[in-house]
């Protein structure tokens, strides 16, 4: 049996809409074999069909191999599904890199990110899932970009799920001059902030206006804890994906008192770190 673990991803990272994304320490992991037919064990009841994404996954670049295998897979999956933490990316990236793995052939990262940014339909989540890190990507490209180690990373998982398809749905089709020009400002000053570690241009260029605004609306309970975040330590709170888990990078840790005031409201509170893409676990 081989094993592989894809890590949640954390995509837009505020004004880098459907082009930035960050890698973070919540691991989806698959123990793996070949079999004469598809088994998978640990899904959710409602995905354990032929249309599954790691399957589906598996199978195009099994395809692309030119290799007809069939497969085991033992899900233990910590990135919680429908969050905004890349839960779907996590099962493409997975499904793609073990036809790799069980056909003996080292993970072709670019491939697998390939397959996975076309069943995503956009690169910001499969980018770090397989490369690690902040990765900033446009269509086919991308490119991992510095993060200093500056800051602290916390993540907000509150009690329900926002659909992605919903929280894009509700987004404009077209912004005006200024707001294209204000967002790709403070995505340009966003990705210099992370990698220098300065906490004053983070908090200015950490606002965005193309998606939080609308979507702030799915996720209940948004503003007060943005308030209580951003009153407790220096830094920025954003929208996680699509939502609805949230993200702050801050200076310092949260204290703890803030911590329980948003776990009394249900959410759950965890600290993370930036991590590597996709590996193999040898064990
Ligand atoms: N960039 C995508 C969005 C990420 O915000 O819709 C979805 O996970």
């Amino acid at each position: 049996m081989k094993k592989i673990k894809v890590p949640a991803t954390s995509a837009n990272v505020g004004p880098g809409f459907d082009c930035l994304g960050l890698a973070l320490n919540i691991y989806d992991t698959f123990t793996i074999e070949q079999s004469d037919h598809d088994i998978l064990h640990g899904t959710d009841p409602r995905y354990n069909n032929s249309d599954n994404l790691f399957l589906k996954a598996f199978h195009e670049t099994c395809d692309m191999l030119k290799k007809d295998m069939h497969i085991e897979a033992d899900f233990q999956c910590d990135i919680p599904v429908s969050r905004g933490l890349g839960s779907s990316a996590a099962l493409i990236v997975g499904g793609a890199a073990s036809a790799f793995v069980l056909n003996n052939m080292p993970i072709d990262k670019d491939i697998v990110f390939a397959i996975a940014r076309e069943m995503e339909g956009h690169p910001d989540n499969a980018a770090p899932a397989v490369y690690g890190g902040l990765c900033a990507s446009m269509e086919e490209t991308t490119v991992q970009l510095p993060l200093s180690d500056n800051f602290h990373y916390t993540v907000y998982i509150p009690p329900f799920e926002v659909s992605t398809e919903e929280a894009r749905r509700i987004l404009p089709d077209s912004y005006p001059r200024n707001i294209a020009v204000k967002n790709t400002a403070h995505a340009i000053l966003l990705v210099q902030a992370l990698g220098s570690g300065n906490t004053e241009l983070l908090e200015k260029a950490g606002i965005d206006s193309i998606h939080e605004p609308y979507r702030k609306t799915l996720i209940h309970g948004f503003d007060t804890i943005k308030e209580l975040v951003t009153n407790d330590v220096r830094g920025i709170f954003l929208i996680s994906g699509s939502g609805s888990t949230c993200l702050s990078i801050t200076e310092h840790s949260i204290s703890m008192d803030t911590e329980k005031k948003i776990a009394a409201m249900g959410w759950q509170v965890r600290h993370v770190n930036p991590t590597e893409g996709i590996a193999e676990v040898k064990e």
